[in-house]
């Protein structure tokens, strides 16, 4: 776990525009696990953040200033991958404009952002759910989790959450209208995974790795479809736990595939719009953890780890 001065807080003057650039005033911060693996030094699918660069997150904020930028202008909304500051001068590239009339702009960086897109490219397409699929979530109170659980359930999949705790199960269920959860915190992973999947998983839709994705594995189905999203419960580990149980997937003709939301990039409107479409009409449900701050970076991004959140984690950093 990355330790407080990992990062540090600094002043600067904002800069000038040179021709052709916004100035974006930074409203909200995405907080998201990738961000502990940005910072190790290995070969990924992007380069580290290198030591002394602006912290790389996924921002939205206002064009306050614009010095002829060709397409965007003062008062637009764009969403993009600012980093963690205030003020961001940019020449765009990287930077989408977004209309907020009639969603928030929070979700944005949430159901209609990089976790919205990793859940719908995830499920779908990795995933190739079908009707009367039974689909294993882990993270089912996170980010991904929570919106891919729900597209499984519109397309008419019965859907096991996992989660840690009572209180985070009981919204899986309640709010997110899934079939069931299992507090992996307080009960049991493999018994609970007999349990609500007595005749085993056609998907499951690894989040957090480790002890879950073994559990997960031991009772896979036929022809069943693992699909490698993350791995939380192993970012800060200095050793990556390898799954036990993998021959499951020899025994079941079955698949396990990595998967980078950004290779979807091309179909990302075409996943926003359906998303959007699921938002107004009240199928999809969203829930936002929203802390204040750019110098409480650093307390809100432990709680990625220590589960001291619920939904999306996002930091205001301007009004
Ligand atoms: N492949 C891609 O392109 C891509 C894109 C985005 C995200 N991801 C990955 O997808 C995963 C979910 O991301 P997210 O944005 O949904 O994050 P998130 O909102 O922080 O949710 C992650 C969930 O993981 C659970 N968790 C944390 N530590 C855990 C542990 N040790 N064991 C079991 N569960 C644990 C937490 O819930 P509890 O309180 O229930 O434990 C939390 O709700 C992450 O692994 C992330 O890196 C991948």
């Amino acid at each position: 776990m990355p330790d407080a001065d990992t990062w540090a807080l600094e002043d600067h003057e904002i800069p000038t525009l040179q021709e052709g650039e916004v100035l974006i005033k930074t409203h909200y911060v995405s907080l998201d696990p990738a961000m502990r693996g940005w910072m190790n030094d290995a070969k990924s699918y992007i380069p580290p953040v290198a030591i002394d660069d602006v912290m790389r997150a996924g921002t939205i904020g206002e064009v306050t200033q614009s010095n002829n930028h060709p397409t965007f202008k003062e008062g637009d909304i764009l969403t993009g991958w600012g980093g963690v500051q205030q003020y961001i001068a940019t020449d765009g590239k990287g930077h989408f404009k977004v209309d907020t009339s009639m969603i928030p702009m929070t979700r944005y960086l949430g159901a209609l952002g990089m976790p919205g897109m990793t859940a719908y490219f995830g499920i779908l397409e990795v995933g190739k759910i079908k009707e009367g699929d039974v689909v294993l979530m882990s993270g089912a109170a996170g980010a991904v989790g929570s919106v891919a659980g729900q597209i499984a359930k519109i397309k008419g999949c019965k859907v096991i959450g996992i989660a840690g705790g009572p209180e985070k199960c009981k919204h899986v269920v309640e709010t997110l209208g899934f079939d069931a959860c299992i507090d992996y915190k307080n009960e049991n992973i493999y018994k609970g995974i007999k349990e609500h999947c007595p005749d085993g998983i056609d998907v499951y839709f690894d989040n957090v790795g480790g002890e879950i994705l073994d559990a997960a594995l031991a009772r896979l189905r036929m022809h069943a479809r693992v699909v490698i999203c993350g791995a939380i419960s192993q970012y800060n580990s200095a050793s990556i736990e390898g799954p036990k149980n993998y021959l499951s997937l020899l025994v079941n003709r079955a698949t396990m595939q990595g998967m980078v939301v950004m290779d979807y990039a091309k179909k990302y409107q075409e996943a926003g719009m359906q998303m959007g479409m699921w938002l107004m009409e009240g199928k999809l449900k969203t829930e936002e953890d929203i802390y204040e701050g750019i110098e409480n970076f650093y307390d809100t991004f432990q709680r990625l780890f220590s589960g001291d959140k619920r939904g999306k984690l996002l930091l205001k950093i301007i009004e």
